[in-house]
């Protein structure tokens, strides 16, 4: 069965990085490259840090590059020191919130069955939810992956997904900031299992984005972005710096 072809997203998860200035200058040195080719047949998002959003919601505001968040709270609003509601990000300019990523699974013990109920709240105040699966290289190596990804996914998606609002990322968390990444065939292997769990559960499950992320550079894109089932990347380090996140755009829209 041959793979729906789907528009590319290009994801920048920027982390925990960026200034004022530095938000402003890699923000314009994207549009500058976009209005150079506005047909690019891929669409770009980027996820600052939460206290950027307001900042980059007016510097990305009249472009195409979309906005997004690095994590919600479960709830909307209420005694919840610290954290920030999907709403608010809704409200903040915000079309996509990354979930789950194994960064917040590891540093604040995330679960699958939370990760869920932050994309339910996500989907509730009308965004996409980005909920990122991967092992490790210790389930790696024990021939483990795809049971992982399976236990994953099955917690951390919510059932009231569609096409429409939820998009996978694959990222094995070994591959995270390494500069290592897995062969094409392993991740066609991943991409395909992913996409055969989306088709049983969800009537447009064919066309749910699973986006590749881990170690995702301009050099290596065009080999990674080609794979079957690989609808974009989720791009860390290579997403500070201009021309490695367009170079990135460009290999995965194929141009
Ligand atoms: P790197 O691209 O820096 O490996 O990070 C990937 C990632 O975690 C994106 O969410």
């Amino acid at each position: 069965m041959t793979a729906l072809r789907l528009r590319p997203l290009i994801a920048g998860n920027w982390k925990m990085n960026g200034s004022r200035a530095q938000n402003e200058a890699l923000i314009a040195d994207l549009k500058g490259r976009l209005a150079s080719k506005p047909d690019l047949a891929a669409d770009l998002l980027v996820c600052p840090p939460a206290a950027y959003l307001m900042q980059a919601a007016r510097l990305v505001g009249g472009s195409a590059i979309a906005l997004g968040a690095q994590d919600c709270h479960t709830k909307q609003s209420g005694a919840h020191t610290g954290d920030v509601s999907a709403a608010m990000l809704a409200d903040c300019g915000c079309r996509y919130v990354i979930l789950g990523h194994s960064e917040r699974r590891a540093d604040h013990a995330e679960k699958s069955e939370q990760v869920a109920a932050k994309a339910k709240a996500a989907h509730e105040a009308g965004l996409i939810a980005i909920v990122c699966v991967g092992e490790t290289e210790a389930e790696r190596d024990r021939g483990a992956t795809l049971d992982v990804i399976s236990s994953q996914l099955e917690g951390s998606v919510p059932a009231d997904a569609a096409a429409g609002n939820l998009v996978i990322a694959y990222e094995p968390v070994w591959a995270i900031g390494t500069g290592r990444t897995p062969t094409p065939d392993d991740v066609a292997a991943v991409h395909a299992h992913i996409r055969s769990l989306l088709k049983a559960w969800f009537k447009d499950g064919a066309e749910m984005r699973i986006l590749y992320g881990g170690s995702v550079k301009a050099s290596n894109a065009a080999t990674l972005m080609h794979v079957a089932e690989v609808n974009g990347a989720l791009v860390g380090g290579a997403s500070l710096k201009g021309e490695e996140f367009w170079g990135i755009a460009l290999a995965a829209a194929g141009a």
